[in-house]
């Protein structure tokens, strides 16, 4: 099909010739001098001097007072979510629309998500059908807002800025204070951006970040809780370093907790990696630019750009395709892959996966919608030379 044709070739136009992955670490800063000088320093594991400094400068950088280093994005998030208070048997609000990692951390607490709808100008969770839903479905009582069909408490949301693009955190809060709801950000694919001059993950009661291997900064796996708040901080060091007490000798822990702890040797690859962030974002947006203007003039596809307030890392470069072309969607990823261009779909909606199948959901019109459309394509900041 002609449009599919054209899609590879625009692609090929910004990428160049040779096979593409979608999305690769770039490595050649500081990175090996930082690992050897770990290595050489024995203190490869859970202590040490790059796990205080990348926690510091993760602060400095985000500009939240205080960040945590943990052993992956995923166990950050279930940390930030028992510490925001969610419960066994609570629900929280989680996006149809995101990586199966945002519905599992609620599990991992023995909660249950309740998916609500994304948006198109953002990608992420909608703000105002998430309102009169809430109108329809919950009541406040005393400890709480409670889902009035489950008889469930809904004790948290999770706003998940989609490949780097900030949620409406302004519109959503309102909903949220409203009802009472503390909020809790996965911000695991936007270290980087910004909305309305604030990095993302300041807004909420804490947030968290992931340093997978393909984010747009690797500790090879890793995690982060970052916040504001001291004392859930503090928290958040404790419960993810087995509740031990500080003593020079002395084995004594102050209740159930986790080994969620990121080596030294993981955190002095981080330090290396957030030396460079800037220009990682500033390839990501060359690239994106690029894509644009390459995708400018056709309508069956086109690029998702930042939106005004904001400014976006462009973690993973999206494709949209025009509903008249989303039933071609997978002839698009297969034409692409055969060619040596890796693209990838969105994730299949949270809400039809076997575990989720049975979990309450409002209607979920534009997430349905989105799922069928978006093709991610290759991201890496290399493909912008000098980086
Ligand atoms: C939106 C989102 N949430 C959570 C995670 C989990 O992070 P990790 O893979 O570090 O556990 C990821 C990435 O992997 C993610 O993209």
């Amino acid at each position: 099909m002609l449009f599919i044709d054209s899609i590879v070739d625009r692609i090929r136009y910004v990428v160049g010739s040779e096979r593409v992955p979608l999305h690769e670490p770039s490595l050649n800063g500081n990175e090996l001098a930082y690992v050897t000088e770990c290595i050489q320093s024995g203190w490869v594991s859970s202590v040490g001097s790059f796990v205080d400094r990348f926690e510091s400068d993760l602060a400095a950088y985000t500009g939240a007072s205080h960040a945590v280093v943990i052993s992956n994005g995923t166990s950050a998030l279930q940390v930030a979510l028992q510490l925001a208070g969610v419960k066994r048997d609570d629900e929280v609000l989680v996006p149809a629309l995101s990586f199966v990692a945002t519905a599992n951390a609620v599990r991992h607490n023995g909660a249950w998500p309740h998916f609500v709808d994304n948006e198109t100008s953002t990608l992420g969770l909608a703000p105002l059908p998430l309102g009169s839903y809430l109108s329809e479905i919950s009541e406040q009582r005393d400890d709480g807002l409670y889902n009035l069909r489950t008889g469930r408490r809904i004790a948290a949301i999770v706003p998940m800025h989609t490949f780097g693009h900030p949620v409406d955190m302004r519109e959503l809060s309102k909903v949220t204070s409203l009802y009472g709801i503390p909020i809790v950000e996965d911000a695991a694919e936007s270290l980087g951006s910004f909305l309305e001059g604030r990095h993302t993950g300041n807004v909420g009661l804490c947030s968290t970040l992931s340093f997978n291997g393909n984010k747009i900064v690797t500790t090879g796996g890793g995690g982060a809780i970052i916040t504001n708040d001291e004392a859930l901080a503090k928290r958040a060091k404790h419960l993810t370093t087995t509740a031990k007490q500080p003593h020079p000798w002395a084995f004594f822990h102050d209740e159930v907790a986790y080994n969620f702890r990121m080596p030294n040797l993981n955190a002095a690859l981080g330090c290396a990696q957030l030396e460079r962030i800037e220009s990682f974002v500033e390839a990501k947006r060359e690239l994106a630019r690029r894509y644009a203007e390459a995708f400018a003039d056709m309508e069956e596809a086109t690029l998702f750009l930042e939106r005004p307030g904001t400014r976006v890392n462009y973690w993973l470069q999206t494709l949209i395709l025009s509903s008249d072309h989303a039933a071609q969607r997978d002839e698009v990823l297969k034409a692409s892959n055969a060619s040596g261009i890796m693209t990838r779909p969105i994730w299949e909606l949270l809400n039809t996966l076997p575990m989720y199948r049975n979990c309450p959901a409002a209607p979920l019109p534009v997430a349905q919608d989105l799922a069928r459309r978006i093709v991610n394509i290759p991201s890496s900041p290399q493909l912008i030379k000098g980086i």
